[in-house]
């Protein structure tokens, strides 16, 4: 502690200051990857004016298989190349290695310091793309776009990124156990993506929105007690629950901020 009375001090100060922390997170209704639908493309829009018509963008495996053609047609039709790093989900790959692997691509591509890029996967992937945004150049802005429940309802919102890491002294691994509170420029959330994901993983994001109705909101625990079952057989919803989804979701991360 500094103390001005100190004999060995000449002089000194404490700097107190608080860094704001913002961001933009949209639910859409259709597809992000249609082209009439701009907002993919305005997410990043603003901070790219004047630097090259590139994107970068970190797309999760299972993701990359499923909607290639349609990233590569969007982000076309709006006269933008693209670089994608494809990045594995599954625990197993939320570490070190991943990270440094995209860091490598970032450098390769020659990222700079304002130019955005999209992380567009599951929980694990976001929070691998998050600490590598929040360390590279001491931080670069990264565009949120969650695709499993679980990351829609959960990892998208709020500012915690990190992986797990495996202790060569203890032997030990630790889950998340490096990390950074590092806000996204914007998240993207389209729920039309969950209808890909398998039951189990379905039910684990259904779990993270239970727990949050028990101990915040009756009306979606009601909900999800009259259409849960449902929402999960036909992957989160097939035709016309767009209300039930839309307001379960909203419910889930306006509680769930930080
Ligand atoms: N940062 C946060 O605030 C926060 C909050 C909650 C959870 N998490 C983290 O999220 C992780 C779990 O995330 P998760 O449940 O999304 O699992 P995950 O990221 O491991 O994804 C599960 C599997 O689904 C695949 N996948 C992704 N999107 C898909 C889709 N639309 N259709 C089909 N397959 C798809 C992935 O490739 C992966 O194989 C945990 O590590 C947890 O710690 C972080």
């Amino acid at each position: 502690m500094f103390n001005p009375a100190s004999p060995w001090v000449t002089t000194g100060y404490r700097s107190v200051f608080s860094l704001p922390i913002s961001y933009t997170l949209t639910i859409q209704k259709t597809s992000i990857f249609d082209p009439s639908n701009s907002t993919l493309y305005d997410a990043s829009a603003s901070n790219m004016a004047g630097l090259n018509p590139t994107r970068f963008l970190v797309v999760d495996a299972a993701i990359y298989q499923l909607h290639k053609v349609a990233i590569k047609a969007y982000f076309q039709s709006y006269s933008i190349k693209t670089r994608i790093h494809i990045m594995r989900g599954e625990e197993s790959h939320k570490n070190l290695t991943e990270m440094t692997s995209l860091v490598d691509a970032l450098c390769d591509y020659g990222l700079k310091r304002r130019e955005p890029f999209y992380a567009i996967g599951g929980g694990c992937v976001l929070d691998v793309c998050g600490l590598a945004a929040s360390t590279y150049r001491r931080g670069v802005p990264f565009i949120r776009v969650p695709t499993t429940l679980l990351s829609l309802v959960d990892a998208s919102v709020g500012v915690k990124n990190g992986v797990d890491y495996d202790c060569c002294l203890t032997e030990t691994s630790y889950k998340n156990r490096l990390g950074t509170f590092y806000p996204p420029l914007a998240v993207v959330c389209w729920p039309g993506f969950v209808k890909s994901q398998d039951r189990r993983n379905l039910s684990n994001g259904c779990g993270e929105i239970v727990k949050l109705a028990l101990v915040k909101s009756e009306e979606v625990f009601k909900l999800l007690e009259e259409y849960g079952g449902e929402l999960i057989s036909t992957g989160f919803g097939e035709n016309g629950e767009e209300e039930i989804k839309v307001s379960v979701l909203e419910e889930k991360m306006c509680a769930n901020q930080f």
